[in-house]
């Protein structure tokens, strides 16, 4: 779906989370979401954010599995996903602390993998994810997904890719200063998700949408998994869809 105005497609995506959650607030069930990092969701959250103040929004019910963290990261670290999250949505809403989990960026060694495994079993003992909210990097990546991620992947360690740590150079002060590597749920993680939306904006997302969404399905563009998916959304606004 293509929008003139980022503004317009983010407010009704975040209406269409807000409905879901109060739809298991009426069935009594919890609401499992998976969230994302980075510009795209900004303005979702924000609007969540006015729901919950303005027009009583609860999220006493949700549950939330964040997609990806930098490896190695300390929370507090202003660069942290732990931090993004805190502050541009979990602070200002009411969702019970224990109910949020985003990967652990603190985790040494052999212990890593074990903690993947962990994070993927929880994900599942909440009876999957009903709702995955997405971005794209320039890669094609979702989540931390790479070129080269395989279609049944799970949650794990990545190596990010130069384009990847380029982007994220700014916001790090400096290249040098991005971490190598990031743990990542999985293509297949994403992919089990009942319901997907992905986001793009602007111009400098239309070569990788037009590969996503018209290309073949590969590992060399992760997101083209995509297109197997039978309930997924690309919400983009004009620039983003410019090649399409
Ligand atoms: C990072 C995140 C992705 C996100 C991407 C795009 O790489 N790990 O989840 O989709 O950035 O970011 P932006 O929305 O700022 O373009």
């Amino acid at each position: 779906v293509i929008f003139s105005d980022s503004n317009v497609a983010s407010i009704q995506v975040a209406h269409e989370i807000a409905d879901l959650i109060r739809s298991k607030q009426e069935a009594d069930e919890q609401c499992v979401l998976g969230l994302s990092t980075g510009s795209s969701p900004l303005r979702v959250y924000e609007e969540l954010v006015r729901l919950h103040k303005e027009e009583g929004l609860t999220f006493s019910n949700v549950v939330t599995f964040n997609l990806d963290e930098y490896l190695p990261m300390e929370r507090e670290n202003r660069q942290s996903y732990w931090f993004f999250m805190h502050e541009n949505l979990f602070n200002h809403i009411d969702i019970p602390k224990e109910n949020i989990n985003i990967p652990d960026g603190t985790v040494e060694g052999d212990e890593v993998i074990e903690y993947c495994l962990s994070y993927e079993k929880k994900i599942k003992k909440h009876g999957g994810l009903d709702f995955q909210l997405l971005g794209i990097g320039r890669t094609g990546h979702i989540g931390f997904n790479e070129p080269g991620s395989h279609y049944n992947s799970g949650t794990r360690v990545i190596t990010l890719d130069h384009i990847t740590r380029v982007d994220a150079g700014p916001t790090f002060f400096g290249i040098d200063n991005v971490p190598r590597k990031a743990i990542t749920m999985g293509i297949a993680t994403v992919r089990s998700a009942k319901r997907i939306v992905l986001l793009a904006w602007g111009q400098n997302k239309a070569n990788i949408i037009k590969k996503t969404v018209e290309g073949d399905i590969s590992s060399t563009v992760p997101a083209t998994y995509l297109q197997e998916h039978e309930n997924c959304t690309f919400v983009l606004d004009t620039g983003a869809g410019s090649e399409l």
